[in-house]
């Protein structure tokens, strides 16, 4: 598909976020194959990883072994993946002017170790400030979806931050909607329950209209 309006994207930083089972990722992949369609040089990153060193962080990060992990080694590591990113790959994209798109950044943190895990706001803040070095995504689209239907839409071989419990996702999906609350200017709320095709749909449209057609 060829869109044209997608050029509006160019030199934008849009991060996608969501409960694990959102379909989140889904939609991520669809927007890449769009942007690119259109004719945008596109950035793609996920966290935790999307780069080397990132790459060896995830790894710890979702591999069962793992289980005592404390949650501030936790925050820690998923920053750590963060600014390896950061320097070496967002910013310069950025800089060249591409749609930078991000599987995932610091709302996640917020959502899982913060409402969900319990880490204070104010301490996850304190550390972003070192890692992100000012850099701020232009927009934040989350995917929302209640906690049955995400479950439901999981593959039964869940990784260590999936395998957290019913309490604790229903926490993040909490976590999410307090962040929009807060900021609804730079966030984008998306109902994740239905389809994939009018979950699409309904992105392209709250998109443009958002960030404005020509
Ligand atoms: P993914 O399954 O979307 O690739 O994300 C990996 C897992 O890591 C997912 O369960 C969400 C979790 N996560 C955090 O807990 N904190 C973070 O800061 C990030 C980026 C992800």
């Amino acid at each position: 598909m060829t869109d044209p309006w997608f050029r509006h994207l160019s030199g934008k930083f849009i991060v996608f976020e969501g409960p694990d089972g959102s379909g989140k990722t889904t939609q991520f992949r669809r927007f890449l194959r769009a942007a690119e369609a259109s004719g945008l040089t596109v950035c793609e990153v996920r966290e935790p990883g999307g780069t080397g060193a990132g790459e060896k962080i995830r790894e710890v990060l979702l591999d069962h072994a793992h289980k005592d992990m404390t949650l501030t080694c936790e925050m820690l590591l998923y920053m750590a993946s963060r600014a390896q990113l950061i320097e070496q790959k967002i910013i310069p994209a950025l800089t060249r002017g591409e749609l930078v798109a991000a599987d995932r950044f610091l709302p996640s943190t917020l959502a899982y170790q913060g409402t969900a895990g319990g880490m204070p706001v104010r301490d996850i803040l304190d550390v972003a400030r070192v890692a992100l070095r000012g850099c701020k995504p232009d927009l934040i689209i989350v995917f929302d979806v209640d906690q049955e239907t995400a479950a439901r839409r999981l593959s039964p071989l869940l990784d260590r931050m999936e395998a957290k419990g019913a309490e604790f996702h229903q926490r993040v999906r909490q976590g999410y909607l307090d962040q929009i609350a807060a900021e609804p200017g730079r966030y984008l709320k998306i109902d994740a329950s239905r389809s994939e095709e009018l979950v699409w749909t309904s992105l392209l449209d709250a998109l443009k209209a958002r960030i404005g057609a020509a």
